[in-house]
C-alpha cells in the first residue's frame, strides 16, 4: 500500500499585493498553472488559498513526493517564512479531483475570520481549531479558476488512490458532499450547453 501524507503549511508572498482585486493575482496564476501540471504528473493533490499576502496550502500524496515538493517550495523566492502547521499520514486522498484547487478570498472566509476576531488573513496567528475550520471551508468552496468538468477529467490521483487502497477504503472514498455538488454543477453546465446548441441550430 502506498505511503500517503498530508501537509498543511503557510507562507508569506514576497511579491507586492496587487492593487487590482478583480481576478487572480498574476504571480499566483503562474504558480497555479505550474502546480497543476506538475502535481498531475506526480499524483499529488492540494488546495491553495491566497489572501492578504499570505499563502495557506494543503498538499497530499506519496510521502516521498510531497517531501520532495516541500524542499522545492522552501527554495522558491516567491514566498518566505514557510511554517508547517500539520503533517500527518493519511489513508486516502481527501480531494482526489484537485491537482491544485484554488480558493480566493470570499465572503465565507471573511465571515470566519471575523468570527475569530481577525481583520485580515493572518494564518501565523491561527490556533489548531481555526486551521481545521479553514481546511473545512476550503474543501467546501468551489474553485472559480477551473471548470469543474476539467478538474474531474484530469485526476490521475484517483488511479493512484484506487490502486493503493484496499477495497473497503476505495468504497469509502465514494462521492462526498463536494463531489455531489461538482456533479450537480456539471449537469447544469451540460444542460446549458445543450440549450445553447439548440438555439444555435435554430438560428442556422
Ligand atoms: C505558494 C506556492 C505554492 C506552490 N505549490 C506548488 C505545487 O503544489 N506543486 C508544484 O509543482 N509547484 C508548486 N509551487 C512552485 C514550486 O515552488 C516550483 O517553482 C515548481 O515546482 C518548479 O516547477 P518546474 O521545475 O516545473 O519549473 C508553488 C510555489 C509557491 C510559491
Amino acid at each position: 500500500m502506498t505511503d500517503l501524507i498530508r501537509i498543511v503549511y503557510i507562507s508569506r508572498a514576497t511579491f507586492p499585493i496587487s492593487a487590482a482585486n478583480d481576478g487572480i493575482e498574476p504571480t499566483v496564476a503562474r504558480i497555479l498553472s505550474t502546480s497543476r501540471t506538475n502535481n498531475r504528473k506526480n499524483g499529488l493533490v492540494g488546495m491553495l488559498y491566497y489572501g492578504d499576502g499570505c499563502f495557506f496550502q494543503c498538499l497530499e500524496g506519496e510521502t516521498s513526493k510531497v517531501q520532495a515538493l516541500y524542499k522545492t517550495l522552501l527554495k522558491d523566492p516567491r514566498h518566505k517564512d514557510l511554517k508547517v502547521l500539520a503533517s500527518e499520514p493519511i489513508k486516502r486522498l481527501s480531494f482526489p479531483d484537485w491537482s491544485m484547487k484554488y480558493v480566493p478570498v470570499d465572503g465565507h472566509m471573511l465571515r470566519l475570520l471575523e468570527e475569530h476576531g481577525f481583520e485580515t488573513f493572518d494564518p501565523y496567528r491561527f490556533d489548531h481549531h481555526l486551521v481545521e475550520r479553514v481546511m473545512q471551508l476550503l474543501q467546501g468552496v468551489p474553485d472559480p479558476t477551473i471548470p469543474v468538468v476539467e478538474a474531474r477529467a484530469s485526476a490521475p490521483a484517483r488511479t493512484v488512490l484506487a490502486a493503493s487502497a484496499p477495497l473497503a477504503e476505495t468504497q469509502q472514498a465514494a462521492p462526498d458532499g463536494s463531489a455531489k455538488l461538482s456533479l450537480a454543477i456539471s449537469t447544469v453546465a451540460l444542460v446549458i450547453s445543450l440549450i445553447a446548441l439548440t438555439v444555435a441550430l435554430d438560428l442556422l
